[in-house]
């Protein structure tokens, strides 16, 4: 079976770009090594899951959050990497300005159930370092998600996954325990369709926008509403969990904007949450959006903000922007009654 520096290695080739990035994978698969056995010790490892701070953007950060970043920070300076745009750090972490390639991650997503033994995972976005940058010029590290280079994540569960994409297709390493190396698991993975299964957080029904609504409210009525067929409902709290969920079984995945403060923009981050995993998703067949709109063609504003999220199966997926559509034809007619204007 190929193990993934190999694999890597040979799909590298001469290129720099591509070097760049199969040496930062490797890095990043040899922190998860090590996370994963931290994450399997639980509590015997000590309180990860202690609140021992804020980041950015007022989100808690637990003590794995922050050990998951700086080994991240660490192993990335050995490889040709100019910058860490992390969701730990509230500025940008230069390295060496002249090499290759951007990294942008999320050190530990799903930080809610470290201590309740569910999957947790990491999250990484590479993008090409822009010609000329200056450190300290953060508008010259916000790209669109359609210029990743590649993009995945790896999840801390019953198995450690990377799950990735370098441009062509989704591929799935899994850790194996006896060599300690990853390994080959799946390549061209392709999300099912036909799957009637949606996850969403629906304690935050109430302030859902009403495109949202109507298509969980659909959902719920099965058989017996609009759509004649009844669905399952799943939801983990880690976006790598459901991701994973989604490109093996099929579904939908929904984190809307909503009406609570903090949340107009939705919860996950852009460029470290978002656009990886419609990078991964669209590689795999599915579709992306914020509910109308192509996430990975939003041009981004700040590093960290956050943007609503939808993904998963083509057809679920586009019901969810036609809702959204609708309305917006609706609103410009009748501006007060638009779904940004008027939440339910
Ligand atoms: O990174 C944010 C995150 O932990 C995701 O992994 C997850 O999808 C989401 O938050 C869960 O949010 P909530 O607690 O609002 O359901």
């Amino acid at each position: 079976m190929t193990d993934l520096t190999t694999y890597l290695t040979d799909w590298a080739g001469p290129d720099q770009h591509k070097q760049a990035i199969a040496k930062a994978m490797t890095g990043l698969a040899e922190v998860s090594i090590k996370l994963s056995k931290l994450i399997a010790q639980g509590a015997l490892a000590g309180k990860m899951a202690e609140v021992i701070g804020d980041n950015a953007d007022g989100d808690a950060q637990k003590a794995l959050d922050i050990q998951a970043h700086d080994m991240c920070i660490e192993e990335f300076r050995k490889v040709p990497i100019s910058v860490v745009i992390s969701e730990e750090a509230e500025e940008p972490v230069y390295l060496d300005t002249t090499a290759p390639i951007i990294v942008a991650i999320d050190p530990l997503d799903g930080s809610s159930n470290i201590d309740t033994n569910v999957s947790i995972g990491t999250i990484f976005s590479f993008l090409p370092t822009p010609d000329n940058m200056k450190e300290g010029d953060v508008s010259a590290l916000l790209q669109k998600g359609t210029e990743q280079l590649a993009a995945g994540f790896t999840v801390y569960g019953p198995q450690t996954s990377m799950v990735f994409t370098l441009g062509d297709g989704v591929l799935v390493f899994i850790l194996d325990e006896e060599t300690g190396k990853y390994l080959l698991a799946e390549e061209g993975m392709k999300i099912p369709s036909g799957k009637r299964e949606y996850a969403i957080n629906a304690s935050n029904h109430r302030h859902w926008e009403s495109p949202v609504a109507t298509f969980i409210e659909e959902c719920i009525e099965g058989k017996d509403g609009p759509r004649g067929e009844d669905y399952n409902m799943r939801w983990v709290g880690s976006l790598v969990a459901e991701a994973y969920r989604i490109l093996v079984r099929g579904g939908i995945f929904l984190y809307p904007r909503d009406a609570r403060a903090g949340y107009q923009q939705g919860r996950l981050r852009l460029v470290y949450e978002a656009n990886p995993v419609s990078f991964l998703i669209e590689q795999a067949g599915g579709m992306a959006t914020e509910g109308e709109f192509r996430v990975m063609e939003k041009q981004p504003e700040d590093i960290h903000q956050r943007a609503p999220l939808v993904f998963g199966d083509n057809k679920l997926v586009d019901r969810v922007r036609r809702y959204h559509a609708e309305i917006d034809k609706v609103a410009a007619r009748a501006p007060l009654f638009g779904s940004r204007n008027v939440l339910r």
